[in-house]
């Protein structure tokens, strides 16, 4: 995730100039692999019906036994999209985020959480990292629209823009739904890593789900400490990527003279997305 959240934990102490560090996987405790372990037997029973296609389909060939090594991943990563996974002691700055980004490296947090950390945790660690985020860097569409990402986030700090940014960023990768033929489905990194806002997401008639809307998406807050109360809704990695490859010097000039949207509120002019689960006749009919 984006958002630095009170002191860092992680060893920051042994990082190359870039942020980065060794996974060392041979330091990792029995008990840290059998919690990973754990961690993601549990989740992987959740997918069916509410992860993407995409991130089932390259879900299990990136799991290790355990902690997955970062050296297996970034084998085939490079053969799918040319990205690599880096390790890091935990949150980094925006700027060396943005550059890792911008040239196909996603930093990858080396500790994993404690037992009481289970169910919930506010920092990523490498099961929300590299759980939640690897396996759609599979995919050559996303692949390249976080690489885009990246070079805008560069852009963004010279423009004042990071915080739009980071809500494109919240709504998008972090807790995305997508439209698909079989009915929606979440393709965010933070909601795939969670055992209880996977179901959240698709299953609460509490938030609202609404149409993916690039303004809209940049006017809204968001919360970090709790289920979110809106998601955005995209039709495909392609209509992601397309709608944001408009310069946004000119969108951020606009959205500083914008009020900013509260999550739990819907406004004029959004597309709200029933919550119907399989309605591929419903739209067939309807059109
Ligand atoms: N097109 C954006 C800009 O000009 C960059 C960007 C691409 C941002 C993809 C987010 C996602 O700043
Ligand atoms: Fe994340």
């Amino acid at each position: 995730m984006l958002k630095p959240e009170n002191p860092l934990r992680g060893d920051y102490s042994q990082m190359r100039e870039d942020y980065t560090v060794e996974q060392n996987w041979a330091a990792y405790t029995a008990a840290e692999h059998e919690r990973y372990r754990r961690l993601a037997e549990r989740q992987s029973r959740k997918l069916s019906g509410y992860a993407c296609d995409e991130f089932i389909e390259h879900v299990a060939a990136l799991a290790g036994d355990g902690i997955p090594r970062f050296e297996d991943a970034n084998a085939l990563l490079d053969r799918a999209t040319g990205w690599q996974i880096v390790g890091v002691p935990g949150l980094i700055p925006d700027d060396v985020f943005f550059r890792h980004l911008a040239n196909r490296r996603f930093p990858v947090t080396v500790w994993l959480r404690k037992p009481e950390e289970f169910d919930y945790i506010v920092e990523p660690d490498v099961f929300h990292d590299f759980f939640g985020h690897v396996p759609l860097l599979m995919n050559p569409v996303f692949a390249d629209y976080l690489q885009e990402y990246g070079r805008g986030g560069m852009k963004a700090l010279a423009l004042g823009g990071l915080g739009y940014l980071a809500r494109l960023y919240w709504y998008t990768v972090e807790f995305g739904l997508i439209d698909t033929q079989q009915g929606l489905r979440t393709y965010g990194a933070g909601i795939l890593s969670s055992g209880g806002e996977i179901l959240h997401c698709l299953d609460s008639s509490a938030p609202h789900r609404v149409r993916f809307d690039l303004m809209r998406v940049m006017q809204t807050e968001y919360r970090i400490d709790r289920f979110q109360d809106t998601y955005f809704v995209i039709d495909s990695y392609n209509q992601l990527f397309h709608e944001t490859a408009q310069d946004f010097a000119p969108l951020y000039a606009r959205l500083q003279a914008l009020p900013s949207i509260d999550p739990s509120v819907t406004v004029a002019g959004d597309a709200l997305v029933p919550q119907v689960r399989h309605y591929e006749s419903i739209r067939r009919s309807a059109a």
